[in-house]
């Protein structure tokens, strides 16, 4: 029925800027904590498709936002290919096998998306019955070079020396990994699309901790591969695919030319100068600082109007937050957010 975020991303005319904000369902949401409680823990709630169904339509359900993302985590598909991931609040991702040497490499076996990932694809099933069109539903994946260093570094880390030590003393390597990262990555997203996926995002998290080359040859060449999988196959060709690099915006004319669809941008650019440079190819998604809505509700309102007057009259915007919203945020700024993002940007 609303169908404005699928028509911004082929930067068709809407009634006014669609949003949605990355993390919507989260710790933010005392809905969602008790939610996680009643789990158990965070990849319980992940892997049992009603809980992450209900998780998805929490923030749907508060808030008058333009599409749902399927609750789940980029750190599924190193999960099963073994590498033994926890969670822990506080701590962030573990994995108790890191992927170091060649023989880790070697060893790491395939994914078998639909036996192994199976509870995401019937998590997107049953979300999509349970929205019956409200609003469409996105998948998502992490990049291959964003999951290889969560991989190579065995969970979050500020330095990331381990993959940073093998991409330049083992190129060959740290290649093979990301090869077979990407297989994953296609067959993920592939299966996503047919259990009812309706727009498609990849996470780069890290590729801005790259050097401009280093960034071509070992993050973008993968998610170019990746977007063209998707576009050469006809049963996800028309899925609009946004490709989101933190810390990426020197990049956007590459970027753009992988053939996405959309472009995430953080908050370190105006959308005005992103859409002067790639806006007459892509829709850009973002980009508010995540951290505005720790200010008064006023100050949201206005840097709500200062993002959406820095992307100017047309289409092709997706309102979002240039990052995941934190968890100490007071849900009742995202309703002022989301409000006056539809307010103010109302076409006549
Ligand atoms: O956006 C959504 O609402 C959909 C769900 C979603 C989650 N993670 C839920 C989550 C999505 C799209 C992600 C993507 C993700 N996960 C990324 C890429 C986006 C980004 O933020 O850069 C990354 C890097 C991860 C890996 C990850 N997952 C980390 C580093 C952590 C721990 C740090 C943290 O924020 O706590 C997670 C856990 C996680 N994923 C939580 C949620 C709601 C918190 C878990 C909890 O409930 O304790």
């Amino acid at each position: 029925m609303n169908d404005r975020f699928l028509k911004a991303l082929r930067r068709e005319p809407v009634d006014c800027t669609p949003v949605w904000i990355m993390r919507q369902a989260g710790r933010y949401l005392p809905e969602y904590r008790e939610s996680r409680a009643r789990a158990g823990n965070f990849l319980t709630l992940c892997k049992t498709p009603e809980l992450a169904c209900e998780v998805t339509l929490q923030p749907i359900r508060r808030f008058d936002l333009d599409a749902a993302i399927i609750f789940s985590d980029i750190l599924t598909i190193p999960d099963a290919m073994g590498l033994g991931l926890t969670l822990n609040e506080g701590i962030g991702p573990k994995f108790s096998s890191p992927v170091r040497t060649k023989l880790d490499v070697e060893r790491l076996p395939e994914v078998d998306v639909d036996s192994q990932l199976g509870y995401v694809m019937e998590a997107i099933r049953i979300t999509r019955h349970e929205l019956s069109g409200k609003v469409p539903l996105i998948g998502f994946s992490g990049s291959p070079w964003t999951l290889a260093t969560y991989m190579v570094e065995g969970g979050g880390s500020k330095e990331i020396r381990y993959v940073k030590g093998m991409m330049p003393d083992r190129p060959g390597l740290t290649h093979q990994l990301l090869e077979k990262i990407m297989v994953a990555v296609i067959a993920y997203l592939r299966a996503q699309v047919a259990a009812g996926a309706q727009a498609l995002m990849v996470f780069d998290t890290w590729g801005g901790v790259l050097a401009p080359a280093d960034y071509a040859t070992f993050s973008l060449q993968y998610m170019a591969r990746i977007v063209d999988s998707l576009k050469s196959d006809p049963d996800s060709v028309d899925i609009p695919v946004t490709l989101f690099t933190k810390g990426g915006s020197g990049w956007l004319e590459s970027i753009a030319d992988t053939g996405c669809d959309a472009i995430g941008l953080d908050w370190s650019i105006s959308l005005g100068e992103a859409r002067k440079r790639v806006g007459h190819r892509v829709a850009l998604q973002g980009n508010l600082d995540p951290t505005v809505l720790y200010a008064s509700a006023n100050k949201v309102e206005q840097e709500v109007e200062r993002v959406l007057s820095e992307f100017g009259p047309g289409d092709g915007h997706i309102f979002n937050l240039g990052h995941g919203i934190h968890p100490a945020i007071d849900p009742a700024r995202v309703k002022v957010l989301v409000d006056t993002v539809h307010r103010v940007s109302r076409r006549n």
